[in-house]
């Protein structure tokens, strides 16, 4: 199983901040926030990892994390020349993936949970795409991707809707199989002008071959200001739990 991080992007949402640097080169509580999905992944058994970055910020990466050697994984790099969506920074990782299956995670989605066995299980299965969802209120479902399920496969998508159809949040972490740049090939783009993640899904989707798994710990993104905030936050509440001195102060 190969894997795939995705840090292109224009990071306009959190200009000026961005304006000099790359996103996923920010703090999040006190790590650059790509660590986050290395650690997801190399915490996964997936040692084989493409960083795919725009063009302005791809030699940053590579300083700051060179062989991938610091998290026990192989890091290579590659480029998306414009950010045309998900899907298509996506698509830059095809010669790297070849007849492998591929894990895709977004390079600002914070994950708390470990789900190696749920990668353990994709490699088992034959062929298809397993999404990871998340409950979230229908409001904040507004600003996700949606995920309608039955039993367990997947049977609808939609991206980011006005009116959420469940309250099942497309996290930004997905296991696809090698007909997934194939389906991308065959997507026009979204009304936003990008290659969306969520129509790629929706070509399994209509074969009936998505399946899904709950993610139960924490998940966000962290590509605001608020939701940078929060994993922070989240992260800050967790590392001091875990701090024995702690544990006895606020005990006594
Ligand atoms: O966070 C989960 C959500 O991420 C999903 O629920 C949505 O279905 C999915 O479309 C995505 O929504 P966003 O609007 O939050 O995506 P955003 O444009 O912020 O991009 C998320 C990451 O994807 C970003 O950290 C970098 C990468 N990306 C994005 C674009 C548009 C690229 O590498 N290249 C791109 O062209």
């Amino acid at each position: 199983m190969k894997g795939i991080i995705l840090a292109g992007g224009t990071g306009s949402r959190m200009y000026p901040c961005t304006k000099v640097t790359n996103k996923h080169l920010l703090p999040v509580y006190n790590k650059p926030m790509i660590y986050y999905p290395i650690k997801t992944l190399a915490d996964a058994g997936v040692k084989d990892i493409l960083i795919v970055s725009g063009p302005g910020h791809a030699g940053d990466f590579l300083n700051l994390l060179g062989s991938g050697k610091e998290f026990g994984v192989d890091l290579a790099y590659d480029i998306q020349e414009e950010a045309g969506g998900i899907a298509q920074a996506l698509n830059v990782g095809r010669k790297f993936v070849g007849e492998d299956k591929v894990i895709v995670i977004l390079g600002d989605n914070i994950f708390e949970d470990d789900i190696f066995q749920f990668v353990q299980e994709f490699e088992k299965q034959e062929s298809g795409a397993r999404i990871f969802l998340k409950e979230v209120s229908i409001e904040s479902g507004r600003r996700f991707g949606c995920a309608v399920v039955e039993e367990d496969k997947v049977v609808y998508v939609e991206e980011k809707p006005r009116d959420p159809k469940s309250n099942l949040a497309i996290t930004g972490l997905y296991m696809f199989d090698s007909t997934v740049f194939e389906k991308i090939n065959r997507q026009s783009p979204s009304a936003r002008g990008e290659l969306e993640i969520t129509d790629a899904i929706d070509f399994y989707v209509k074969e009936g071959n998505c399946k899904y798994d709950i993610i139960k710990g924490f998940w966000s993104d962290a590509g605001t200001f608020e939701s940078l905030f929060k994993s922070s936050k989240f992260l800050i509440d967790k590392d001091l739990q875990s701090r024995p001195t702690f544990r006895q102060e606020t005990s006594s």
